[in-house]
């Protein structure tokens, strides 16, 4: 799959280079770069599902790990994850605006947003909010921004790290994650929950699109999903999918009465009437869920920030 991307990629060198320099229209995002920022040995070491120079590059210079990301990710799923790769961000935009109406969040903060596919759609469902997006790796960052962009729509990318959110206490209303905590160490999810809790507003809420933990599903189905794990170089998949979800929310701060896990139809593959369904209905598991088909059904958990008593 790599190799069939790298070859377009690599025959238009000049388009590769060009995109660090978006032109006009702007639509008013930014592209904040930290070179301070020292990438953790499990990024800076590894290629992780077998992509030739990991998020950070390494096969060459500029945003070009981006574009490799962008369009492998198009051939790996087929046309099943949305018009703009974007159904994940849809869903989960959604599921929170459906989940709680109240919310109206101000700042929201994808973390690990990679070029920021699932980040755009946030914007779309929330316009009157600021969205970031957060990742440690700057040409995935350079790239997303000529791509929100392109695409006409004010996303702030920023780079840094999950375990130090670049925010005050009490400062986000939504912090988001999608594919992300799969990709970590278990220190390190730790690590990141405990910041979000930290950055949350009272009431704000943490929502993070995964694969279903494992003991949730049936032994072959939670054996399917794990192969990834064991042939695809993605070292800590299997042990995140062991962990206690509910578990890493609550050892943040959260509560458990304030825990939530949900599955739900893809948000731009079903009407709107469909879709809320998941909002008020509880998770429910079969082979279908986080499997790549025609009938997938996406999983997500977290939790809200208890609200401060008056
Ligand atoms: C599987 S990708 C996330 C996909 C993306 N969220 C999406 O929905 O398309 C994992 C991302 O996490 C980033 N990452 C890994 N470790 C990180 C860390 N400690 N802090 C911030 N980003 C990190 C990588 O650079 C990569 O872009």
């Amino acid at each position: 799959m790599w190799q069939s991307v790298l070859r377009a990629v690599e025959s238009d060198p000049v388009s590769v280079a060009q995109i660090g320099e978006p032109e006009a229209p702007r639509q008013g995002g930014s592209l904040t770069l930290d070179n301070a920022i020292s990438l953790p040995d499990y990024v800076d070491t590894m290629d992780v599902h077998l992509m030739p120079g990991n998020y950070q590059g390494g096969h060459s210079d500029g945003a070009e790990a981006g574009v490799i990301y962008d369009n492998g990710l198009d051939v790996f799923s087929f046309g099943m994850m949305g018009e703009n790769l974007d159904d994940i961000g849809h869903s989960m935009a959604n599921f929170t605006r459906l989940k709680w109406p109240d919310l109206d969040p101000s700042l929201i903060v994808d973390v690990g947003c990679t070029i920021g596919h699932n980040t755009l759609p946030w914007k779309q469902a929330f316009p009157d909010a600021e969205v970031h997006g957060l990742d440690a790796a700057a040409p995935c960052l350079q790239y997303g921004h000529a791509r929100a962009e392109a695409l006409g729509v004010e996303i702030h990318f920023r780079q840094a790290l999950c375990d130090a959110l670049p925010y005050e206490d009490n400062s986000v209303d939504v912090v988001f994650s999608s594919m992300f905590l799969h990709e970590l160490p278990t220190a390190l999810i730790t690590a990141f929950f405990a910041e979000a809790y930290r950055v949350l507003k009272p009431g704000g809420v943490l929502i993070n699109m995964e694969l279903p933990p494992n003991d949730a599903l049936d032994p072959y189905d939670a054996f399917y999903l794990d192969w990834d794990c064991f042939y695809n170089n993605e070292p800590f998949y299997k042990d995140f999918r062991d962990l206690s979800y509910q578990g890493l929310c609550t050892d943040a701060g959260f509560t458990d009465a304030d825990f939530f896990q949900a599955t739900m139809p893809r948000y731009t593959y079903v009407s709107e009437a469909e879709f809320s369904q998941a909002s008020i209905a509880e998770a429910s598991f079969d082979e279908d869920t986080g499997r790549l088909s025609d009938t997938i059904t996406w999983y997500a958990f977290g939790a809200s920030k208890r609200p401060s008593l008056p």
